[in-house]
């Protein structure tokens, strides 16, 4: 019972303490929603910021259509920080003061992480469990303080499991042990008591292995009263995606804030580099979409965090290992039938 008191004080401190952060969610008009930016819930997106500042029409197309935003890379280690205790914030500020300017909520992906970390702490960085974990302190408090207040919740951890619920080997597990997600939690809100940090991870909806270890780490985490607020599902899936898996991965989240965090949808499952879009497709596509919008509506409305896609066109989207076409707007800013399929979720 103690947990829940001190999550819905959390909550209420997270969702209530009216900072200068944006409050994203407008009301949207009674069934006669005719843009994303009308949703009863924040949808956002993950941003390139190369392009948010080369090509205006993606530029605009944020503006239009959504109320939060995700840094894809731009608040990675690799790209804040070139040596312990350096950092260069003006990619990550760009991208903040674009969403400050518009309203926007900003969600901080990501501080603790297996990949795309420092080249220095990769190659140079060595030293006792107790040097590690002072760096990750200073790294995360660092980041976290630079941002407070503008950045109001964090991916504190992502992905610290493999698809089996083992922990995944990462300079943080291999040099700490496994309480470096504890800790990463304690220093991110020692930085900053108002973020609402997440645990981030994807293939909820496919590995009952991972939703229980995600779920064990959970309790164990609130059972020591370490501030974890919410969970972070990426959802990467694609047109096979299960409609009852996934709402049993979005309902697996505790009684914890809920984010469908990286949101896509590949059509071409077989990487196959012929392959073509096509109306069939769009209309799988379409089906998946309108499952993760379902899902986020079945949340208790005080914990549905919101959906942000992993990009917001085809014409910048992270999966190019073979032709796809992930996202809600095709390569020419047009919107595909996954763009209605939500609209119709709230209209019904
Ligand atoms: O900007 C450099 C460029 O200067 C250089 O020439 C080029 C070749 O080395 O690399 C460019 O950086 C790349 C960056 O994307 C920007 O394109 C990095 O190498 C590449 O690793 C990075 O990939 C990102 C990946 O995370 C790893 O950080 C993807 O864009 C990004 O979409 C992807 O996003 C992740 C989430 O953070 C976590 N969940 C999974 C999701 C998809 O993998």
């Amino acid at each position: 019972m103690k947990k829940y008191i001190f999550l819905s004080i959390i909550l209420f401190i997270g969702f209530s303490c009216k900072g200068n952060e944006p409050d994203p969610t407008p009301k949207p008009p009674e069934n006669n929603i005719t843009s994303l930016k009308q949703a009863p819930f924040p949808i956002g997106a993950a941003v390139n910021v190369d392009a948010l500042k080369n090509d205006n029409e993606y530029r605009q197309l944020l503006i239009d259509e959504v109320t939060s935003v995700t840094p894809e890379n731009a608040m990675k280690m690799y790209a804040l920080s070139s040596g312990r205790g350096v950092y260069t914030w003006d990619d990550a500020d760009y991208l903040v003061n674009f969403a400050l300017e518009n309203n926007m909520r900003v969600h901080g992906h990501t501080l603790i992480w297996y990949h795309s970390n420092g080249w220095w702490i990769e190659n140079t960085f060595s030293g006792t469990k107790e040097e590690w974990i002072a760096v990750m302190r200073e790294y995360i408090q660092d980041v976290v303080t630079h941002f407070k207040s503008k950045v109001t919740a964090w991916d504190v951890v992502n992905e610290a499991f493999n698809d089996d619920g083992t922990y995944r080997p990462s300079i943080w597990y291999d040099n700490i042990g496994e309480e470096y997600i504890e800790l990463a939690f304690r220093f991110a809100h020692e930085a900053d008591p108002d973020a609402v940090l997440f645990y981030n991870d994807y293939g909820q909806e496919y590995s009952f292995n991972k939703i229980q270890a995600i779920n064990t780490m959970v309790d164990t985490l609130l059972a020591k009263n370490v501030p974890i607020h919410g969970i972070g599902l990426q959802m990467h899936m694609n047109i096979n995606s299960s409609e009852t898996k996934i709402n049993y991965a979005v309902n697996s989240a505790r009684n914890l804030i809920v984010h469908i965090s990286e949101l896509d949808v590949s059509v071409n499952t077989e990487n196959n580099p012929d392959a073509t879009f096509n109306d069939e497709l769009a209309q799988l596509q379409k089906n998946v979409y309108k499952y993760a919008t379902e899902a986020m509506l079945n949340v208790n409305e005080d914990l549905r965090y919101g959906i942000t896609f992993w990009g917001i066109t085809d014409k910048y989207s992270w999966r190019s290992s073979a032709p796809d076409w992930v996202l809600p707007f095709d390569a020419d800013f047009n919107k595909k039938p996954a763009y209605d399929g939500m609209l119709e979720v709230f209209n019904q």
